[in-house]
This record gives structure tokens, sequence and C-alpha cells, in this order.
């Protein structure tokens, strides 16, 4: 934990915003709720759980006879699709918006639960005919359009598991997360439209599935978004609009087990193969509802709620696909990127639709923030009245920006703690209960115990930096890594016993609020995303000049963390190689190729050696140094100590991207 003195500034943050009294009083979430949860943890979530619809009550709450495998509500029966849907319409509420949709280049459309879940009943159908049974995958490519939630809950209606692979990822990056799923059938679509113009999803997936990779895909459901040429493989290309089109709009819901898979996604940890981070249905979605509607205070009937997140990310799936469908709110998705046509598209959005609940990241606010509040100071945001930072630690500057100009100076910040694996948000503050401080996620919500340990796993007291665990199983935790319950026990549960170490810094503060301090493994955070520095690498040494390559996460005022790379090349490839600009070009579109263009490093550095420790570990630390311009630090356990000389030298001689 390098960043100690900035961690020192942080802690005298003395700026505290309490609630209004106005505000609390029609807050959702009441103070009683943490009474509640300390006095009977289990009972409190099994209370959450029953405000879901069950076809079959559960009686026991949780089973930790085998840990870390956890069963929540294990001996009841729920639909996803159901209580998401259905419900609501029965209810009486099929005529509210469960979707605004905006389209990038202008076109809207406005879909009710009713029609929403005709749509899903509809595509719940097709699948069938396409013969997707329960427990089959089905990977999901699409563009952030209705179609992409309405795949996701029909999966989820028949039982089938989805793995939705973000549309940014590269053919390469969509085979190896479908061969490792084995899935049956990709949903995906001609394209979507990104900065103004097309762009296309297909041929990526016909690339991912040539040559005979991805056996197990016998179908490829293609939705028309941009009307793009695409080819067509006969017998396996199935047109969205004639098959869902064309099935029937009845299909009743059926119960499945609460243990039952829901989903897998895949994403970075510190080995170059993606995890596959499994999930199931009544723990996850008992917690989804309950931290969506407490967190961000959703009144079901008023308010508009907007979630910028792609469904390629977890928070596309908690706080898109299930959080909000599950609490029958009305909620914006926007396709597009924020600067199209210009960097005032999210305000005008917000404007457009009256959005009251806007949930962003910090790398958003921050590009927003250098450009200035002039943009959106042409907006009417006054119906904003809650928003939320998620995935990397909002620096208190950010933060002060976001409430005053997005939030009207009176807006609560729930900046929201979690990961893929936790499945929904653990550490928050409440609204309209917690005195929020600017960069600190506060506390962990109730029915969540969280510590800070040091090395040793002692419990660490207010103002000590440690590791983040979370000491008791919650409803919506990662069930396991899909086909590798080894990698599952190692990963979390092996550095602490019986408590879940999220590989997260943390430190209480002497108030006791909790501030996250970023990763201290090898995992990356460029823009909220998560990305491991061995995966790029590997996609480095790929290539043929690489000899070898070293990846770090160096401090970046927009993105956060930016990927810097340092390479050593191949002897017998100098010549063709070029100059180091040419080199820096040719490897960066790679990395782009092999991941996708999220993990095109921003610098390569080509160098000659690499610092290594006599037992031949590189040293990462001192890269880091170099790739964020700070004095080298100790060298001492180096094997050749003049090595940094030349890195550093070769740096300020300007050989840098
Ligand atoms: C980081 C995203 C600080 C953290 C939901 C975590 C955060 C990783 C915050 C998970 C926050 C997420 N403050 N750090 N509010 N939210 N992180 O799996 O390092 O894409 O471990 O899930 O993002 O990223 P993931």
């Amino acid at each position: 934990m390098s960043a100690d003195h900035e961690i020192e500034n942080l802690l005298h943050e003395e700026r505290h915003f309490a609630p209004s009294a106005e505000f609390a009083k029609q807050a959702i979430a009441k103070p009683s709720l943490y009474e509640e949860a300390k006095t009977d943890r289990l009972g409190f979530w099994a209370k959450q759980a029953r405000k879901l619809h069950w076809h079959k009550p559960f009686t026991q709450t949780l089973d930790w006879s085998n840990p870390p495998f956890a069963k929540w509500f294990a001996d009841g029966q729920l639909n996803i699709s159901y209580n998401c849907l259905d419900r609501h319409v029965e209810a009486g509420n099929g005529d509210r918006t469960a979707i605004f949709f905006e389209g990038e280049p202008g076109d809207s459309k406005e879909i009710t639960y009713a029609e929403l879940t005709r749509q899903v009943k509809k595509t719940a159908n097709a699948l069938i005919d396409l013969g997707i049974k329960p427990g089959d995958r089905v990977a999901i490519y699409l563009p952030m359009i209705p179609e992409a939630v309405i795949a996701m809950q029909a999966v989820a209606r028949i039982g089938a598991v989805h793995s939705v692979i973000f549309g940014g990822f590269s053919a390469e990056s969509l085979s190896s997360r479908i061969e490792d799923a084995e899935a049956k059938l990709v949903i995906t679509a001609d394209g979507g439209f990104r900065k103004g113009k097309a762009s296309a999803l297909k041929p990526a997936v016909d690339e991912a599935l040539s040559a005979g990779k991805c056996a197990s895909v016998k179908n490829v459901l293609v939705v028309r978004r941009t009307n793009q040429d695409v080819d067509w493989v006969e017998g396996r290309d199935v047109e969205w609009s004639q098959a869902v089109g064309e099935a029937s709009d009845e299909h009743e819901a059926k119960p499945f087990d609460a243990e039952h898979p829901l989903f897998i996604l895949y994403t970075s940890g510190t080995t170059g193969k993606p995890k596959g981070i499994l999930h199931t249905s009544g723990g996850y979605l008992t917690q989804a509802a309950y931290t969506h509607k407490n967190v961000f205070d959703l009144h079901a009937d008023s308010d508009v709620y907007w979630c910028t997140a792609d469904i390629g990310w977890i928070t596309g799936h908690s706080y898109v696909a299930y959080g909000p469908l599950a609490n029958g709110a009305s909620q914006v998705i926007y396709e597009g990127t924020p600067e199209t046509p210009d960097w005032g598209r999210w305000w005008s959005i917000v404007q457009k639709y009256g959005v009251s609940i806007l949930y962003t990241a910090p790398t958003a606010i921050r590009s927003f923030m250098k450009l200035g509040s002039q943009i959106p100071n042409e907006y009417n945001l006054e119906t904003i009245r809650v928003l939320g930072s998620v995935g990397e630690p909002i620096n208190p500057e950010a933060w002060m920006w976001y409430r005053k100009h997005i939030g009207g100076s009176h807006a609560p910040i729930m900046d929201t703690w979690w990961q893929t694996e936790t499945g929904a948000i653990m550490v928050s503050p409440l609204p309209g209960i917690t005195t929020l401080k600017p960069g600190s996620a506060q506390h962990p919500l109730p029915g969540i115990e969280a510590e800070v340990l040091d090395d040793e796993g002692n419990v660490l007291g207010r103002g000590h930096a440690g590791l983040l665990v979370l000491t008791e199983p919650w409803p919506s935790m990662l069930r396991g890594i899909w086909k590798d319950p080894e990698r599952f026990k190692e990963t979390y549960w092996s550095k602490f016993e019986g408590q879940y170490f999220a590989g997260d810094g943390a430190k209480w503060d002497e108030e006791g609020d909790l501030w996250l301090l970023g990763r201290v493994d090898d995992v990356m955070n460029v823009s909220g995303h998560r990305l491991s520095t061995a995966e790029i690498e590997s996609a480095l040494v790929s290539h043929h000049y690489v000899a070898e390559a070293a990846v770090v996460g160096a401090k970046d005022e927009t993105t956060g963390q930016a990927v810097v790379a340092f390479v050593i090349l191949r002897q017998n490839q100098l010549d063709a190689a070029g100059s180091d600009a040419d080199v820096s070009k040719i490897l960066r579109d790679h990395v782009s190729k092999e991941i996708g263009p999220i993990a095109r490093p921003r610098t390569i550095i080509v160098v000659k050696e690499l610092p290594k420790t006599r037992s031949g570990k590189i040293m990462r630390r001192l890269l880091r140094d170099v790739a964020e311009d700070r004095p080298i630090g100790d060298v001492t356990t180096l094997a050749d100590t003049s090595v940094m000389d030349l890195i550093s030298g070769k740096l300020s001689a300007g050989a840098s991207d």
C-alpha cells in the first residue's frame, strides 16, 4: 500500500453531509435495518428474501455446513423472470414503463411491464424451440438495446444459464469464454451504434466460431439493429425477428430451485485465464433487489432510474437486468457513448426522461469534470435526487463535483463497493440515514459483515490500512468458479481461513468510516473495468516480436489506472520491428485485437532488461515507480541493480508512446 501519504490526506476529510429531515422522512431505508440485521442476521435475510415471490417457500435460510460452498434458501423454489415481470403485471402495474430506451442515433422506445413480459415470454418460447434446456449455457454478445435485457430474462425464465460477454471484447476473448462454458447458443446482433457509427458485432462471433472452435454452439440468434450486411451460415444462424416474432406469447414461468445456476460472468483474476464467476438464483435476486431498493431509495411508482453500466459487466446484471426489474422500477437504457453527438448527451437524457436516480462510475464523472460544469449546467437536472458511484474509489474532488453539478448540491451520493464475485452492493452509505463523507464508501450494509485485517489475519482497528475481508456469507455471493472449485477456494478463501478475501486494501478511519484503497493483487482497474496484468502480458508475448513483457497499472487522471507495458523484443526481430514508435503501435493494436480495446496499453516501453529478483521474479513495484514517474524505490534485491538506470534512462529519452 504505497499510497500512504495520500491516505493520510484523505483521512483529514472534514466535509460531512447529513441527510435533510425532508429526505430522511420519505426514505425507504430506516435506521432500524441496522439493528434488525445485527440482532438476527439470518432472520433479516429471510425477511428480505420473502419480498420475492416463491413458488415453494423456503424453510432453511443458510446452509454453511460445507464452506466455502454456501446454499441460501435451498429448499425454496422460484422463477427469476416471474419475479421481475409477471408479478408486476399481475399486481396491476402492467402499464408502468419498464424501459425507456434511447438509441444512440436518437431513436427511442418505451416498453411497459406488460409488453416486456410478452417479449420475454416469446423469447423464452423461441429459445425452447432452439432446443435450450434448463442448465444449458447461452452466450450473449449484444449492444445495450432492450433485446439484451429480454434475452437475459428469457434465458433465466427457462432455467438456462447466461454468460454475457461485453461487446467490446474481441473474437479471441469471445471464443475462449464460449468454449469454457460450452455454450449451446450465442445471441448477438449485426451491430450496435457507438460513437456516431454502426459498430459490427456479428463478424466477431463468426470469427470466434470459425475453424472448428466452439463446437458446442448449435445456433446463433441474430438481432437486427444496424442493418449492416452480415455473413450468414445457413442452418446455424437464425433471425431473432423470425424466431421470436413467430413464437407464442404464452409461457408459464416454472419454478426452479433457489440454488439453480442463473449466470456465469467472466472476470479477470491474477492469472492469464479469466474466471467464470457463478451466481445462482434466490440469494442473488434477494440481495440485488434489497440493495437496489434501499441504496438508491427507489420509489418504484415515481422514480426514473438510470444505471449507465453495460450488461457486459456485473453492474449491468444486478442493477439493469435484475434488481430494477425485481423492484418494478422504470429505467433508462442508453445504447451509446457519452460524447455522441456531444458531451451533453447524458444530461439531455436525464432532462428528457426526468431521471431521478443516476448510477455511474468515477471515470465518467472525471471525464465530465475535465470538460467543465458549463456542459451539464445547460440542462435541467432538477429531477435528480439520488446519485450512485461504482467501480473504483471516487476521489473526494470528483465526489464534490458530482454532488454540486449533477446533484444540485443536495442529492446524496452512494459510493457503492462490491465486486463481480459479491453479486450485489456490500459497502455503501444509505440515503436518508448516513452522514456522507466524500471519498469513503462508509459502512457495510445491514446484513453484511466486513473487517480489515493485517497480513497475519489480525483484526485492525481504526486508523490502520490492511486487507478487506467479508467475515460472513451473504445471499448474492458467488457460488464458485465455473468448472474450477479448487481455484475458487484458493483465490478467495485460503488467505484467511473461513473468510472471503476481496483482494482490496481498506482502512477504517478514526470515525469508523471505511475507505477502499484499491487492489492489492495484480489486477488493474482501468475506467472501472478489471484487467489482469497476466492476461495482458500473455497477449503481448503471443506476438512474435516480444520475448518478455511486464505490465503494470499506473495512476491516470481520467481512467483511474492505465495499462503500461514494458517489453523486451526478440533479438532476431529487431530489424523487422522498426522504431520504438512502430513497435508500440503494432503491439497496442495486437493487445486490442487479442483481448479488446479496453485492454489496449496506454504506453509501451521497449526495454533491454526487466528488473528481476535473484529468484527471477519481476519487481513490478519498481516498474510502477517508473510508470508513475516517481523516484525509484529500493533496488537492492535486484539481481542486476543497473537495470533500473537503463529503464529510466530509456523513459527520459522519450521512448514511451
Ligand atoms: C473496485 C464492479 C472502491 C474494487 C462492481 C473491486 C471499488 C473491483 C468500488 C471489482 C468502490 C468497485 N470503491 N473500489 N465503490 N467499487 N471497486 O468485479 O477494487 O468489475 O475489487 O465489480 O472494483 O470490480 P468488478
